[in-house]
């Protein structure tokens, strides 16, 4: 577990070949949390640009970044973050639902692939950052009375 608190863990699929050449390989309920029923793949990023900037009500993510690099800041909206850099092909990040995350600092050849539990829902994207920190505290009354005091 990379994170206790925001239940982020790093994923190490491991590759196998030769000289030929390597192949890694990522297995549904395996090597990741879920079976993926969705994947894209983010490249062609500006250098300064910053993707992502959302959470998601009910879909857990899993990262990899097959081809050069970025990072990406995860938070949980009680004060705890983490920037993790994606750099191998054969690392992934799990990224549960309900944390804010945010994906910058892409390198030209940079290409994200992105393995997602669910099938695409806007209404499950929560895009602004106040709403977001309602929902948590929605979520978990018992977090907010404790951090109030
Ligand atoms: P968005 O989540 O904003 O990605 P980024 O921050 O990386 O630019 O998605 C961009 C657009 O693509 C948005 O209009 C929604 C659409 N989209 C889909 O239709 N299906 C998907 O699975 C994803 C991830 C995005």
């Amino acid at each position: 577990m990379l994170n206790e608190k925001l239940n982020v863990s790093i994923l190490d699929f491991g590759a196998v070949g030769d000289e030929k050449g390597l192949l890694t390989i990522c297995e549904g309920e395996q090597d990741i949390p879920f079976i993926p029923k969705r994947v894209f793949y983010i490249y062609k990023s500006a250098a300064d640009a910053v993707r992502g900037k959302h959470a998601n009500k009910v879909t857990d993510f899993v990262l990899i970044n097959v081809s050069g690099h970025s990072k990406v800041k995860i938070m949980d909206g009680k004060g705890n973050e983490i920037v993790y850099s994606l750099n191998r092909p054969n690392t992934g990040i799990y990224i549960p639902h309900m944390v804010w995350k945010e994906m910058y600092d892409f390198s030209a050849d940079s290409v994200l692939l992105c393995l997602a539990s669910e099938h695409y829902d806007p209404e499950e994207y929560i895009r602004d950052y106040d709403e977001f920190l309602e929902e948590v505290k929605k979520r978990d009354p018992y977090e907010n009375k404790r951090t109030e005091g």
